[in-house]
């Protein structure tokens, strides 16, 4: 019996985030170059952005590449820019046949002008799908996304158009790159790291984390089902007690 035949339709996160780790040393232990990993990677993205769309979870946020991720050496930087305009390339008629929006967000202004274009059209292209929404973070921190918010918020002060007391949760959200996407119900980190990295820190505030050892190019849709299935025996209390939670 599969893992997904045990999950409860009904109790799926919305939205699904993942911190894709570990590429490196699963290419390490095979004596391989890194770029091996990242190329390896590509297939579990796959397999999970399939697992995804057949259960009918509504977003999934991929986090594929961080400001930080800059820092690397020039090679391996520029192997993962290819590689990602590839596989946009290759994926697009997939997320059409399976009904997949693509967006992303992050600093997308500073990559590279051929990733942009490749980018831009599947986003353009998948626009009117309907089923899951497949959010790449790329060159995404999130003190990059906060500190941008509140320049954003400060501009509109300055011109007039807000003021400061109108600041609100919602109103710091829309200046957000996830402007629209619900906070994600679950975070998963693979490679056997348990930090968060740069990610999403406004919008996992309440976020269930699962921590796997399994390097990324090791993941797969039954380790997806296995990791929903564990979120789904928790008991999300955002403060309450227990009690309150069973009364009602
Ligand atoms: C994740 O794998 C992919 C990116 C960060 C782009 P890593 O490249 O970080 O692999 P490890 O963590 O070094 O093994
Ligand atoms: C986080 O992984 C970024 C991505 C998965 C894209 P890193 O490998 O860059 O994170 P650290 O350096 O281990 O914290
Ligand atoms: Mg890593």
């Amino acid at each position: 019996m599969s893992f997904k035949d045990k999950i409860i339709k009904e109790k799926l996160p919305n939205h699904l985030a993942i911190i894709m780790d570990g590429n490196g040393r699963w290419a390490k232990m095979r004596g391989e170059h890194r770029i091996i990993g990242h190329q390896n990677g590509v297939e579990a993205v796959k397999q999970t952005v399939e697992g995804a769309a057949e259960l009918g979870i509504s977003y999934l946020t991929l986090y594929a590449f961080s400001t930080e991720n800059w820092n690397r050496p020039k090679d391996e930087v520029m192997g993962l820019m290819s590689l990602l305009v590839e596989a946009i390339e290759n994926e697009t008629p997939t997320l059409m046949k399976n009904n997949v929006r693509l967006q992303a967000i992050g600093d997308l202004g500073s990559l590279p002008e051929e990733v942009r274009a490749k980018l831009n059209g599947t986003i353009s292209t998948t626009a009117s799908n309907s089923g899951l929404t497949l959010v790449l973070a790329l060159s995404y921190s999130s003190r990059w996304e906060i500190v941008n918010a509140v320049k954003n918020i400060a501009g509109e002060i300055a011109k007039g158009e807000l003021s400061p007391d109108q600041i609100s949760n919602a109103v710091f959200e829309n200046h957000l790159t996830t402007k629209g996407i619900p906070d994600p119900e679950l975070l998963i980190r693979t490679s056997g790291e348990n930090r968060i990295s740069n990610f999403l820190l406004w919008q996992i505030a309440y976020s269930e984390l699962y921590f796997t050892e399994l390097f990324w190019p090791d993941f797969t849709k039954e380790e997806l089902y296995k990791a929903l299935l564990n979120y789904q025996n928790r008991e999300r209390r955002f403060g309450k007690t227990s009690e309150q939670l069973n009364d009602n």
